[in-house]
């Protein structure tokens, strides 16, 4: 277990001016924040973040909207980051998250739900290095 996980605030919160309470409510839960950056991805950068669901009929949609406005994205650190994490956000579709969850709280669709959170420890790890260098960790 790498104990390490990566999000993103989506461009829907961010419009919002939901960074700064997500953020908390990270931080609250007990995560620390190990490279933190706002940022803006280009389609093309989009896609190859989420190439996993190239074929997927909401790809095109879930491209657009990703690379719609800034985002905020981070590594953070817990013990059984991935899973807790995952807990944390809530399910996909904020219909069906839990109350309290981030999704529940800040997310409007299953399409603009709020974050990203990382499937797996192998997945941190890559989406980690999609966006930081070794000099903007820690
Ligand atoms: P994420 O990767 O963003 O943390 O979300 P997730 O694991 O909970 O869900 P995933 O299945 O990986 O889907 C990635 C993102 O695609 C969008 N989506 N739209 N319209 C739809 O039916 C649909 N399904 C998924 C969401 O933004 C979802 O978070
Ligand atoms: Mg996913």
């Amino acid at each position: 277990m790498s104990n390490r996980t990566f999000t993103m605030v989506k461009p829907d919160a961010t419009s919002k001016g939901y960074t700064g309470a997500i953020l908390d409510q990270i931080i609250k839960a007990g995560f620390s924040i190990k490279a933190l950056k706002w940022t803006k991805l280009t389609k093309e950068q989009a896609g190859l973040f989420y190439d996993v669901h190239r074929e997927r009929g909401f790809f095109g949609e879930l491209v657009e909207f990703m690379s719609s406005g800034p985002i905020v994205a981070a590594i953070l650190e817990k013990e059984n980051a991935v899973e807790d994490f995952r807990t944390l956000i809530g399910a996909t579709n904020p219909a069906n998250a839990a109350e309290g969850t981030i999704r529940k709280l800040f997310a409007a669709s299953i399409g603009e739900n709020a974050v990203h959170g990382s499937d797996s420890d192998e997945n941190a790890a890559i989406e980690g290095d999609f966006f930081f260098s070794k000099l903007e960790r820690f």
